[in-house]
C-alpha cells in the first residue's frame, strides 16, 4: 500500500495544524460520498473501480487482442483527460527504449493532443504503407485537436486497408448518444465503449478510455483496476488510516500558509507522464474563482541540474511532493575499477538504486533546509497494481481538496476561452459575430 511521509511539513505547518483539519476533510469526504457537494453529476469515479466485472474487462481484453493482432501500430488519439492517464501508464510501465528494443505487440502511438502540423505529417508518413488502428477517444465528441486527427486518421486507415478492414481497427471511446465521434461511430458500425456522463475527462483513466490503450499496449490491467479497488476502500477510512484524505489535509494546510506552488518530484525517468497526468487532474480541477494550488513537477536527478537551483533558493512559496519508487524491477551494480579514475570506487559493489535514493534523502533534506516543505509518496514496486494505487489515491486527495478549497472540482469553464477565439478566428459557422469582434480587436 501507498505509504505517504508528511512529517516534513511539520517545519512549516505543525501536525497540529494539519490534524486539526480532519474535521473538515471529514466533511468533504461526506458531501463527496452523499453527492452534495459542487458539480455531484461527476461523481462516478468515486465508485469506479469497485464497479467494474471481470465481464467488463474481458471484453476490453478482446478488443485490446484484435488491435494486437491485426496492427503494427495503434494510435490513440485524444488530448487532455482522454488522453494523459494511458499515455502515464503506458509509459511508467515501458521500456524506457522501447522504440528500440521493441515490444510484443504494436507501438502505441498518440495524436490528437496538439495541432502541430510538422507532428501529424510525421505520424502520417510513418503510418504509410503499415498495418494499423485508430483509438478515438472523446467523451464530448467534439474536440478540436483530436477531431482533426482522426479525420486525417480514418482516412488513411480505409486508404491503405480498405473500408472492411478499418471498420476493424478503428474504435470509439466518446459519449453514448452526444457528438461527431458518437454519430461516426455509429454509422460506420466500429466497436465503441462509452465514457459514463458521470466521469469527467481526468478522473476517466480507469474506464474504457485508460484501460483500453494500457491493455493493447500489453499490460495488466486486472492488477491496475485491483490496485486502484484496493486503494477505494483505503481512502474511504477515517482521517487517521487514509493518506489521501492527510494528503489533501497537508496540501490544504500549505496552501493557506502561502506555499501555492507544488512540485511533484520523482527519481524515476518513467514517471514523467504520470506528472503529466497529475498536473491535469489537479490543475483542472483546482484552478479557478482566483484559487488552487499551481501543480508543477520536476524529473530528479536530471532537473536537480536545471531547477534544483529554484528549488532551493527561489521564492518560497513552492512545496514538493516526491513520489518514491522502494524496489526498481532490475539490479544493476556499479562495478570496481582497479585504475579508479574516476574516483568513484566508493560506490562500486553498490546498486545504483542505492545512490539515487541517498540523493532523494540529501535533496529531500537540502531542500526542507532552504524553506521548502516535503511530501513523500512511497509505492513498493513501479507496477500496474501501484499504479492502480496511485491514481485512485491521487483522485480522491484531488475530490477532498476541492472541496476544502470551495470550488467544483468537476467542471473547466476556462478552457471555453481559447476555443471561442479558435474558432472565431477560423471563421467556423456559428461564430460570425465573434469572428467581426475578434478581427476588430487585432486591427
Ligand atoms: O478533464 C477534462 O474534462 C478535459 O481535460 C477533457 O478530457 C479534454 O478537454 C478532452 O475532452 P473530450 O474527451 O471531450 O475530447
Amino acid at each position: 500500500m501507498i505509504k505517504l511521509d508528511i512529517t516534513k511539513v511539520a517545519p512549516f505547518v505543525s501536525a497540529e495544524t494539519v490534524n486539526a483539519l480532519s474535521a473538515r476533510v471529514a466533511e468533504a469526504q461526506k458531501s463527496l460520498e452523499q453527492g452534495t457537494c459542487p458539480g455531484n453529476d461527476f461523481l462516478g469515479w468515486l465508485h469506479l473501480p469497485s464497479g467494474i466485472t471481470p465481464e467488463f474487462l474481458a471484453d476490453i481484453k478482446a478488443t485490446a487482442a484484435t488491435l494486437r493482432s491485426e496492427c503494427d501500430a495503434v494510435v490513440v488519439a485524444g488530448i487532455g483527460g482522454s488522453y494523459l492517464g494511458a499515455k502515464a501508464v503506458i509509459e511508467a510501465l515501458s521500456n524506457s527504449f522501447q522504440w528500440l528494443v521493441g515490444s510484443n505487440g504494436p507501438a502505441i502511438l498518440f495524436a490528437g493532443n496538439n495541432i502541430g502540423e510538422d507532428y501529424l505529417s510525421e505520424l502520417t508518413t510513418y503510418l504509410k504503407g503499415k498495418k494499423f488502428g485508430v483509438i478515438n477517444i472523446s467523451k464530448s465528441g467534439t474536440t478540436t485537436e483530436t477531431a482533426l486527427a482522426f479525420r486525417l486518421l480514418k482516412k488513411q486507415c480505409e486508404e491503405q486497408m480498405g473500408k472492411d478492414v478499418a471498420r476493424k481497427v478503428i474504435v470509439a471511446i466518446t459519449d453514448a448518444k452526444r457528438g461527431a465521434a458518437r454519430t461516426c461511430a455509429d454509422k460506420e458500425g466500429y466497436k465503441s465503449y462509452v465514457i459514463p456522463d458521470n466521469v469527467g475527462g481526468r478522473f476517466s483513466v480507469l474506464t474504457p478510455v485508460g484501460l483500453l490503450p494500457i491493455a493493447v499496449a500489453g499490460f495488466d490491467i486486472d492488477q491496475l483496476v485491483k490496485g486502484a479497488q484496493d486503494m477505494e476502500k483505503t481512502a474511504a477510512a477515517p482521517f487517521a488510516e487514509n493518506p489521501a484524505a492527510q494528503y489533501a489535509a497537508a496540501r490544504y494546510a500549505l496552501y493557506t500558509a502561502g506555499k501555492k506552488i507544488e512540485i511533484l518530484a520523482n527519481y524515476q525517468p518513467k514517471l514523467h507522464f504520470i506528472a503529466e497526468w497529475w498536473k491535469q487532474l489537479f490543475g483542472e480541477s483546482e484552478g479557478k474563482d482566483g484559487k488552487g494550488i499551481y501543480p508543477a513537477s520536476v524529473d530528479l536527478t536530471t532537473d536537480l541540474h536545471s531547477m534544483g537551483q529554484w528549488i532551493q533558493e527561489g521564492e518560497r512559496t513552492i512545496f514538493e511532493t516526491v513520489i518514491s519508487v522502494e524496489q526498481p524491477e532490475h539490479k544493476l551494480l556499479f562495478p570496481s575499477d582497479d585504475e579508479n579514475l574516476d574516483g568513484l570506487n566508493f560506490l562500486a559493489g553498490k546498486r545504483v538504486d542505492e545512490v539515487n535514493k541517498m540523493a532523494e534523502l540529501g535533496t529531500q533534506l537540502a531542500h526542507v533546509d532552504g524553506g521548502v516543505p516535503n511530501i513523500r509518496i512511497a509505492i513498493d514496486r513501479l507496477d500496474a497494481y501501484h499504479l492502480g494505487q496511485l491514481i485512485y489515491f491521487f483522485e480522491k486527495a484531488c475530490g477532498i481538496h476541492c472541496q476544502l478549497l470551495g470550488v467544483n472540482a468537476f467542471n473547466q469553464p476556462g478552457v471555453e476561452a481559447y476555443k471561442k477565439n479558435m474558432f472565431a478566428l477560423l471563421g467556423k459557422p456559428g461564430y460570425e459575430k465573434e469572428t467581426e469582434a475578434i478581427k476588430a480587436r487585432l486591427k
